[in-house]
């Protein structure tokens, strides 16, 4: 079994005198300004919950926009900031070096490029990209500042550069060209589409040239590894080794491999425990009025591509076919806003909140309402609350690289009950099958029926499901995840 301690000493053992730079668009602490006091806040994003540990037990450094309103103020000269603050002396901190941009780039390199364009051209969703050239001009040139910060930051040490996500397919080609010697990694965490969808982008030479530049590149799936190389087939001139699964172009070679990403099982089961979550859990069962009613949960960022209008719909059909239920069942809804200066994400919100509004008029009865939707921000302590408060966790992604949601509730279960209703559009699906109940969002009939299933599950049903997933999740964790790609990565540099 991996564990923290185990991934220390590993990590210790193959980076040897290398120093690990984990790079990603989104910081793993956040300072913002709230009621005239600095707080720092931790962002939702399951990228920032499973490589933070990993972080923190190689000592590494973390480069990232900094996004906060309150980031400069806590920055030292050179944009670094220690992390996590210390509250205990026992917890391993990290040094997080903060990139900066104007609003203007922050515009066309992240709200533009990145997640107007590359987010739906990666996510079938049916939400059309657009690829503006004022937006990518801005993607290069931030690109090419992550790439100078990073090499500020490592003068001439040895380090490994693992990049993460679509906001950077150029850097690997920036860092490369001025320190050859640099071993590069990037994991793209979201779904590569099939070289059909992928041709329509006007930048995809570029892209793909970018990427290639990586030693190393890590999709969740073997599925999107093989969409990737046959993309390259199609668009560009480069050798595919299928024995090697790899790349190479002008005689460098890539690595393309599959990681499915997990949580820290172990802290997340035993924070789970906490009296704090206890407390909490306590809170929201009297504010909620959650007592003997059974509880869907579902946590998302409101994005189009997560399914939440189709959560409701399918709860409504629900409830329209089983009406012994009405006042017997509620959905928890925690929705992040996320994105929202683009136009798709503000009309989904409208959408939600319309529908929401539909559904509690429509059933509404003795003061009792289907769906509790909140967008408060929470703690993670009070998100653990959640999961364990509820029967059941409802993940409907219409298109998901992983989705760590199902895997944190289900390390959530010390108590070994509880369901995970899944989309089988969600990466996490090809690992969860056997004990999550597994949905097509579009399917409104079956999905219906689905939570129907749900509610009236044995729990001998339900705790056999969960031991499995369980046991699942406890051992492909995290530092499993990490442990394999560092040592593929340092065969590498053998
Ligand atoms: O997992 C995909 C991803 O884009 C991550 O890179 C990111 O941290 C997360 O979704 C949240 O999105 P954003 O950082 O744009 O709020």
């Amino acid at each position: 079994m991996w564990t923290k301690e185990r991934l220390q000493k590993f990590a210790k053992e193959k980076l040897s005198d290398s120093l690990l730079v984990m790079v990603s668009n989104r910081e793993p602490y956040i300072h913002v300004f709230k009621e005239k006091q600095i707080k720092c806040l931790r962002p939702a994003s399951g990228l920032v919950t499973a490589l933070d540990p990993v972080v923190k037990a190689c000592s590494g450094i973390w480069v990232a926009h900094g996004s906060g309103n309150a980031d400069k103020a806590v920055a030292d000269e050179k944009s670094r900031v220690v992390v996590p603050p210390q509250t205990d002396k026992k917890t391993p901190t990290y040094t997080l070096k903060r990139v900066w941009m104007s609003k203007e780039e922050e515009e066309g390199y992240y709200y533009g490029f990145s997640n107007r364009g590359l987010w739906p051209l990666c996510h079938m969703a049916y939400t059309r990209p657009v690829f503006q050239h004022s937006d990518w001009l801005h993607y290069v040139s931030v690109n090419e500042r992550f790439a100078n910060a990073i090499l500020e930051e490592i003068e001439g040490e040895n380090a490994f550069i693992f990049i993460q996500d679509y906001h950077f397919a150029l850097l690997p080609k920036f860092l490369k060209e001025k320190r050859p010697d640099l071993i590069v990694a990037q994991f793209w965490h979201i779904p590569w589409p099939n070289p059909e969808a992928f041709r329509i982008c006007p930048y995809k030479k570029p892209i793909l040239e970018g990427l290639l530049a990586n030693d190393l590149l890590g999709f969740h799936l073997h599925y999107f590894c093989d969409n990737f190389l046959d993309t390259i087939d199609r668009e560009i001139e480069a050798r595919i080794d299928r024995e090697r699964f790899s790349v190479f172009k002008d005689e460098k070679e890539t690595l393309i491999r599959p990681y499915p990403i997990s949580v820290d099982f172990t802290d997340t089961s035993s924070l789970a425990l906490s009296k704090v979550v206890k407390k909490n859990s306590k809170k929201f069962k009297k504010e909620f009025d959650l007592d003997d009613k059974f509880v869907f949960f579902g946590l998302d960022r409101l994005d189009y591509t997560k399914g939440i209008k189709e959560k409701l719909l399918a709860l409504d059909r629900f409830l329209e076919k089983y009406p012994q239920y009405i006042g017997k069942v509620v959905l928890v809804q925690k929705g992040t806003l996320s994105r929202i200066h683009i136009q798709e994400y503000k009309s989904l919100n409208d959408e939600i909140n319309t529908l929401v509004e539909k559904l509690n008029w429509k059933y509404s009865n003795n003061g009792w309402v289907p769906v509790i939707f909140t967008r408060k921000d929470l703690s993670y302590e009070e998100i653990l609350a959640l999961y364990c408060s509820a029967n059941a966790c409802v993940v409907s992604s219409l298109h998901d690289g992983m989705n760590l949601v199902s895997k944190e509730f289900i390390a959530s279960r010390n108590n070994e009950d509880g369901i995970l209703i899944l989309s089988q559009f969600a990466g996490a699906s090809r690992e969860l099958e056997e004990g999550a109940i597994i949905i097509n969002p579009y399917d409104t009939e079956d999905f219906a029926e689905k939570i129907k299933k749900a509610v009236e599950m044995t729990k001998k049903e339900r705790r056999r499901r969960m031991k499995n997933l369980r046991q699942e999740v406890a051992e492909n964790n995290i530092y499993k995840w990490i442990s394999k790609i560092i040592s593929d990565l340092t065969s590498l540099e053998k």
